[in-house]
């Protein structure tokens, strides 16, 4: 038996932490139904053991928080975990975290760039002023045995110390709430510094907190770039010295002449960097301040071109093949002066032509000096397979590089099939997971990069189940509880910015709510994520930390039911359970009805079962947080509230034949959400299936019922149809867009007509994607029976068009594998995890190991 997969607040090695550990291991064993009967974890500060936890009798083997005695900053733990199993074998293996700042003040001071620039709301797309670099010379006195440097930035940087950068990572401090939570970074510097003169540079870019865009729109922020750094040195003869920002550094602008998330950068590679300017000591505070949490956004592929060729417009395009979040990299050697610019894009015309649907126009423009040169955009990414390349005669395909960034994950699993169409569709999943986690889970990442609540919410259980996401959500549920309003109310993306706190407040007081208001499924992200989290991965710390948050959404649930008064007169004694008011997007994206452009009126039909049903759903969702976390108290009162919520729903909405709708997705989230009353399952599921072959047989749901749809069919004894809907390939389906060449998952159903020709549409949207999550659970026959696969049920659904089909899911508790060809299943089951299979018609009890059937 082995011991392995050690990590640290789900992290290999994290350098520079603030946060209480919790530690998670695996075990393999070649020896069949192995259980973990005890573990036994050590915390070393060097010789000091600070925690010891002695012999426990226990399973489990994830999320052990760290309760020793308190961890001290800036300092390098090992930690070591002994387990025994049930056969009498044990294993250790050790791991290493290192702190930041826990208690100690900063030294460090904020200090602010001098050179004038217009106020940041003045600014159009693309007209920013240049990046500010910042630099500072300083001296180191002794041979070193370690350095750390703890830096962030107003805007985004990129460090170098004496012209070396210490990390690939790209665009720190990454997206949050900066007013509360404002990251700062930690790197190992040794190797970089040198002992004798030595010059430290921060290069920063406007990123997220200058952008028009994406600046809060409530909130007063600085108006020009500043950095913060702090250097602790370790000599070799045990001497130490700190350098930090303290007014003696200098600005200056360069190359970089505009940078803009969504239009893109300019670099003059002619412009050497300008006189130097003082810059100024400011009081920002260090309350803000958090340490990473997550793994750095970082290049994590090359993509080559494939193709490039003169569109019929005569533009020169390149393709590579694939949509990607990123940049292009492109090799240059053109005469001094040349302009060349990049338009990036996701989809060409029906004929091949350059087409930009996006409201950011994705251009980076370079200017050569005349050297040959590679050039890369230093402060912006673009969400694209294609470029548009004028300034250039000619294009060679080797001279262009699609470099991939993302947010890095473990990922969780693999997934390949007798049917190459469903595996392409898998690996567009993929594709469009990886694109949209750029630090924050993200609609796409082109037009809006925003972080949606709704899209997140929707697709969850699939991102589990291909990438380790404990970290990256559970950072994001932190933004999401420091951007919940004092009401309650969480709103349409975390961060909110300017362009979405607009469009709420318009909204809003178009639909008679007052200020900013929930969105069913949207602000309901504040529940449904953790909780789809705790399902994926056992974990229950995730329920504790977000449990105030997911309560006081529910609490503001429940206060505009009972205050405000929905339309259609309803007595109100049913009207107080129900939340029935305000602007919601309703399903969002129903093939059927169509929106245009910044029209929501469409989006009140389906609103009016997707709020009330959606606030049911959260407030029963939080009852049973509530008793999984051992507070009767709260699951009382939550689950009381939710059964009078249900029955409001049952007596205004459920007691004809038929729903008031003729809408799919009424009947879907009616089923998902247990609503239905027993008396009404079989006139409903009839419905269901009738509007269904209605419509040809084929799907018309979106965002907020899609996710369900399939396991609705399945519950209603009509698996067969879900089977259909997963193969159909007529428009809409999951599939037209595979036979349509897609990349990734396209935003809306009807993203490309048959002929070809793109609608406006984004084409990177990971949410519909969400039926990976069916495919695994069903087609593969993944399913936990408890949360985190502790007890799986193997359960693969042959009656598919496949003859084989493999997965595999890494969970919390190591490697569950499932493959089957014809009538034979192999399988592997985790150490310290049981399952249920059920194969040709017979049912096996198994502990771990490797079994076929
Ligand atoms: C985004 C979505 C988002 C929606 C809100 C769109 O523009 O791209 O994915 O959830 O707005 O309805």
């Amino acid at each position: 038996m082995r011991v392995e997969r050690l990590r640290t607040l789900h992290r290999i090695e994290p350098v520079g932490i603030d946060q209480v550990p919790e530690f998670s291991w695996c075990i393999s064993s070649p020896e069949r139904d192995t259980l973990q009967t005890s573990y036994r974890i050590t915390v070393e500060d060097g010789d000091r053991t600070v925690w010891d936890t002695g012999l426990v009798a226990s399973e489990s083997q994830s999320f052990v928080e760290y309760s020793g005695s308190p961890l001290r900053s800036r300092t390098r733990y090992r930690w070591a975990v002994t387990v025994e199993d049930n056969h009498g074998n044990t294993d250790t293996a050790s791991a290493g975290f290192e702190t930041a700042f826990l208690d100690t003040a900063w030294t460090a001071r904020w200090v602010e760039s001098t050179i004038p620039r217009p106020a940041a709301e003045s600014w159009g797309h693309g007209t920013q002023p240049p990046a500010v670099e910042f630099l500072r010379n300083f001296a180191v006195h002794h041979p070193i045995r370690s350095a750390r440097l703890y830096a962030t930035a107003l805007g985004v940087y990129r460090l170098t110390l004496n012209g070396l950068r210490p990390d690939d990572r790209e665009l720190a401090p990454e997206f949050s709430v900066y007013r509360r939570r404002l990251y700062y970074q930690t790197y190992d510097v040794t190797a970089q510094l040198r002992e004798g003169a030595n010059t430290l540079s921060m290069y920063v870019g406007d990123g997220w907190y200058f952008c028009p865009v994406t600046r809060p729109l409530s909130y007063e922020l600085r108006e020009l770039p500043a950095v913060l750094f702090q250097l602790e040195l370790e000599y070799e003869n045990n001497l130490t010295e700190t350098v930090f920002s303290d007014g003696s550094e200098i600005c200056r602008t360069g190359p970089v002449r505009s940078s803009d998330l969504y239009w893109g950068e300019r670099f003059d590679a002619r412009a050497s960097f300008d006189d130097p300017r003082p810059v100024k000591i400011v009081d920002l505070g260090y309350g803000n301040l958090v340490a990473q949490p997550i793994d750095p956004v970082r290049p994590v592929a090359l993509v080559p071109a494939v193709v490039t060729y003169t569109s019929p417009e005569g533009d020169l395009i390149v393709d590579f093949g694939q949509i990607v979040a990123g940049r292009s990299r492109v090799k240059i050697d053109a005469p001094p002066g040349t302009e060349i610019t990049l338009e990036h894009f996701e989809v060409t015309t029906a004929d091949g032509g350059y087409f930009n649907s996006m409201i950011a126009g994705q251009k980076d423009v370079y200017v050569s000096d005349g050297a040959r040169r590679e050039y890369e955009p230093l402060f912006t990414f673009h969400g694209f397979r294609y470029i548009r390349v004028s300034g250039l005669p000619s294009v060679s395909k080797d001279d262009f590089t699609a470099v991939v960034l993302t947010t890095p994950k473990e990922c969780t699993g693999t997934f390949e099939s007798s049917d190459p169409r469903l595996n392409r569709l898998h690996e567009n999943i993929l594709w469009s997971q990886r694109n949209n986690m750029m630090s924050i889970p993200t609609d796409c990442p082109t037009r809006e990069k925003a972080g949606f609540t709704g899209d997140i919410q929707i697709y969850v259980p699939a991102a589990f189940v291909n990438e380790d996401m404990t970290s990256f959500l559970s950072a994001w549920l932190r933004n999401l509880s420091a951007e919940q309003r004092a009401d309650g109310v969480v709103p349409m993306t975390v961060p909110f910015t300017n362009l979405y706190e607009r469009l709420s407040l318009r909204t809003s007081e178009q639909f008679g709510g007052e200020g900013v208001t929930g969105i069913a499924g949207w602000s309901d992200a504040a529940v449904i994520v953790p909780w789809e989290m705790y399902r994926a991965t056992g974990n229950t710390l995730v329920l504790r930390e977000a449990f105030s948050s997911m309560k006081s959404w529910c609490d503001s649930i429940i206060a505009t039911a009972r205050n405000r008064r929905g339309p259609g007169g309803l007595p109100e004694e049913l009207d107080r359970y129900l939340w029935n008011t305000g602007f919601h997007f309703g399903e969002w994206l129903i093939p059927s009805r169509k929106q245009e452009e910044g029209d929501f009126e469409v989006t009140r039909e389906s609103s009016a079962y997707v709020a009330p049903f959606f606030g049911y759903r959260s407030v029963r969702l939080l009852a049973d947080v509530a008793d999984v976390l051992g507070r009767v108290d709260d699951r009382d009162f939550y689950a009381a509230q939710a059964a009078r919520m249900k029955d409001a729903i049952q007596q205004v909405f459920m007691t004809g034949d038929e729903l008031p709708t003729e809408l799919m997705g009424g009947y879907v989230l009616a089923f998902a959400f247990d609503l239905v009353p027993a008396d009404r399952r079989d006139p409903y599921a009839a419905k269901l299936v009738q509007l269904i072959e209605e419509n040809g047989g084929l799907l018309d749901t979106g965002f907020l019922t899609t996710p369900y749809l399939l396991d609705v069919l399945v519950e209603i004894g009509r698996a067969d149809l879900a089977v259909e809907l997963l193969w159909e390939t007529r428009q809409p389906s999951w599939l037209y867009q595979v036979d349509m060449g897609a990349t990734a998952i396209w935003e809306s159903w009807d993203a490309m007509s048959l002929d070809g020709t793109p609608a406006i549409s984004s084409f990177d949207h990971y949410a519909f994607g969400c039926v990976d999550d069916w495919i695994c659970r069903e087609v593969a026959g993944i399913q936990a029976t408890i949360a985190g696969y502790k007890h799986t049920v193997i359960a693969p659904r042959t009656d598919t068009r496949l003859t084989s089909c493999a997965r595999t899911l890494l969970t919390e508790f190591g490697e569950l594998a499932v493959r089957w060809t014809g009538d034979r299943l192999e399988i592997t089951v985790p150490c310290n995890t049981t399952a249920t299979v059920l194969w040709n018609g017979q049912r096996h009890e198994i502990g771990s190991g490797r079994y076929s059937f």
